[in-house]
């Protein structure tokens, strides 16, 4: 059998055609003169060799071939959707800007997701804004991010947000203190020592704060201070114990002077999530980082932290 050669520009004609009953409406819909139509038709099944239009009643219908061509017409109109959304989303990465907001936390991994996203993609420039988890809840107020790294995503926004990596938080104190000498200590025993604390509005304290009334408790503070590398230092300086994100620990916390404490009920469990307004469309760039964010998540270094894992990436909604 001879191939058939149809062109594009007929199949559109003539799926119109089919689905609007009509080559007048066919013609509106394609800002094209009536008897256009008509020819494009007519060659069409010319080059068919059989009909593929009928007239029923006042409407024009496809035939059983015409049934037919018209599925495969639309089989190849997804495939070539498909086909231009490549492409479009190829020429988006060759050139754009990904704008990211993170909590300050997630600066300790954040770098390490970054690198290979902008090795694959020179011509997107990524701005990065970091601040705590207050501030970050106030960007996706105003929508001003393609996405936000945080912990705690706000429930009063409509949010996609996407988990994408384990976020334990544990407790620590300096190397030498009593309670790093092994044997497991009570939240009680923790709570009642008062902790170093982040400033109001930080993710951290907020989870901490959430956990300790979960089970009964209230966060004592010894001292509040304005970061989780200054909150490590006054650890180690033996000012007081504290509870920060594993992520925030280097590969031996006994260098920094520190020790993750033994304690029941830690580490608290949370994750990792990049979250976006709900309905927003997302740059190629930002997809791109969003698929980045699954695939490469890194995991904490720290040893308490070792049973932490990429989360299993799902998309949940955070409100309605
Ligand atoms: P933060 O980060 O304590 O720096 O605010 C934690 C979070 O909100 O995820």
């Amino acid at each position: 059998m001879t191939a058939l050669r149809p062109t594009l520009h007929q199949l559109r004609v003539f799926e119109a055609v089919a689905r609007l009953g009509s080559y007048t409406r066919a013609a509106e819909e394609l800002h094209l003169t009536q008897p256009t139509v008509s020819v494009q038709m007519r060659e069409l099944a010319a080059t068919v060799g059989l009909p593929l239009l009928e007239t029923r009643g006042r409407q024009t219908a496809p035939t059983t071939v015409g049934e037919a061509l018209l599925a495969a017409a639309r089989g190849m109109f997804d495939h070539w959707a498909a086909f231009e959304m490549l492409v479009s989303q190829t020429r988006g990465l060759q050139r754009g800007r990904l704008r990211l907001a993170a909590v300050t936390t997630a600066e300790y991994f954040l770098p390490a997701l970054l690198a290979p996203y902008a090795r694959a993609h020179p011509g997107i420039e990524v701005q990065l804004v970091v601040e705590n988890r207050d501030a970050i809840v106030r960007r996706l107020e105003l929508d001003q991010d393609d996405l936000a790294v945080m912990m705690l995503p706000p429930e009063h926004l409509p949010l996609e947000a996407q988990p994408f990596m384990d976020n334990p938080l544990v407790a620590l104190g300096p190397a030498d203190h009593p309670f790093a000498r092994g044997g497991r200590i009570t939240l009680a025993a923790l709570a009642a020592e008062g902790l170093l604390v982040r400033e109001r509005g930080s993710g951290t304290r907020m989870a901490t704060e959430e956990h300790l009334e979960r089970h009964g408790l209230r966060l004592r503070t010894r001292m509040e201070l304005g970061s989780n590398e200054a909150i490590k230092h006054a650890v180690a300086a033996g000012l007081g114990l504290a509870v920060l994100s594993a992520h925030t620990l280097g590969p031996d916390p006994s260098r920094e002077g520190l020790a993750v404490l033994q304690v029941e009920g830690l580490p608290i469990r949370r994750e990792w999530r990049l979250v976006h307004r709900a309905g927003r469309v997302l740059s190629p760039a930002a997809q791109a980082f969003l698929a980045a964010g699954r695939a490469a998540a890194p995991s904490p270094r720290a040893p308490a932290a070792a049973a932490a894992r990429p989360a299993r990436p799902a998309r949940v909604r955070s409100s309605p």
